[in-house]
């Protein structure tokens, strides 16, 4: 009987511009790790860093509380959290956490459980930072690759992404809202216009057939977004000069990562993009505002799992 396990969850962008809430991309950038220990009782956290360590308040405890729940486990359990994803920045930090830990009670007490459940458990510890479930992030650090989310029934398609596909992220050194997801989802519309729904499902669409012909082009010209985009982008300070920086350096598409600060532009291995970070840290430098940069490449997931 195993009595610890350690697994680690990668960091993830939502949305990729009109897929609201829908589409996820688990990608190398950052890793949360987690360990799970039994012990013989309670629910006790384990972290240097500076996130709840109430188990109701944070995202990995909430997980353990309710998979222990749903299949009546009566030992007690140590999370060791070690962060390695900004929390925060729309890189899916608190869904990684999740991940990790849903993976990980599977793995601890042998569940054997499927991706859509394991999505389902880690959505629900999600709660505790974004004070509402979607299934984007958690969804792509759990299962890895490009994520479609269906709900009702929750129902995850996981496509394998193009080889040669690659991001150049820029995360700003701001100050975000402590509820940054609450906060950025408030400021969507309520009501659309139909030619504005027409617009971003065609994109949506072209982005899956972009991941299905393995072609970093049609996704990248597809990522165009036209509802939640213009509505967020006040928000980051400078996102319209760090988007056109990136284009004019070879980008293919720019957009907010999840509901940002941070501004991802999809690209493919031979583009320059060295060139494209540094365009868009340039972008930020017009407000003055610093930013690490990121190049990156889709990420298997925490569970490693094909489906
Ligand atoms: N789809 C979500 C949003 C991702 O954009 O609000 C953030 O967690």
């Amino acid at each position: 009987m195993v009595s610890k396990v350690t697994v680690k969850a990668p960091s993830s962008t939502a949305n990729l511009g009109p897929g609201f809430d829908v589409f996820g991309l688990a990608i190398d950038a950052f890793y949360d790790t987690i360990t799970l220990t039994k012990i013989k009782s309670g629910i006790k956290i384990i972290t240097d860093d500076n996130i709840p360590t109430n188990p109701e308040k944070n995202t990995a405890g909430l997980v353990v509380k309710n998979m222990k729940k749903k299949f009546k486990i009566k030992d007690g359990i140590e999370i060791k959290i070690k962060k390695g994803i900004p929390a925060g920045y729309g890189m899916g930090s608190s869904a990684a956490s999740a991940a990790a830990t849903a993976v990980a009670f599977d793995k601890l007490f042998g569940l054997k459980l499927n991706g859509n459940s394991l999505v389902e458990f880690a959505g629900s510890g999600e709660k505790a930072s974004a004070g509402t479930v979607h299934y984007d992030n958690v969804a792509a650090s759990v299962l890895g690759g490009f994520v479609i989310v269906k709900t009702n029934p929750l129902d995850v398609i996981r496509i394998e992404p193009p080889t040669n596909l690659r991001m150049c992220i820029a995360v700003p050194t701001i100050n975000v809202p402590k509820k940054k997801t609450k906060v950025s989802r408030g400021v969507i519309p309520k009501k659309i216009k139909l030619s504005d729904s027409i617009l971003n499902l065609s994109n949506a669409a072209a982005i899956v057939a972009g991941f299905m012909k393995k072609d970093p082009e049609i996704i990248g010209n597809s990522i165009k977004d036209v509802i939640v985009e213009p509505a967020r982008q006040h928000m980051i300070p400078g996102f319209a000069k760090v988007k056109e920086n990136a284009i004019k350096a070879g980008a293919l598409g720019v957009t907010i990562s999840g509901a940002g600060p941070s501004v991802i532009a999809f690209s493919k291995s031979s583009a320059n993009l060295k060139k494209i970070s540094l365009a868009m840290a340039k972008g930020f430098a017009f407000t003055n505002t610093k930013c690490q940069t990121v190049i990156c490449k889709p990420s298997k997931g925490a569970a490693n799992k094909r489906k």
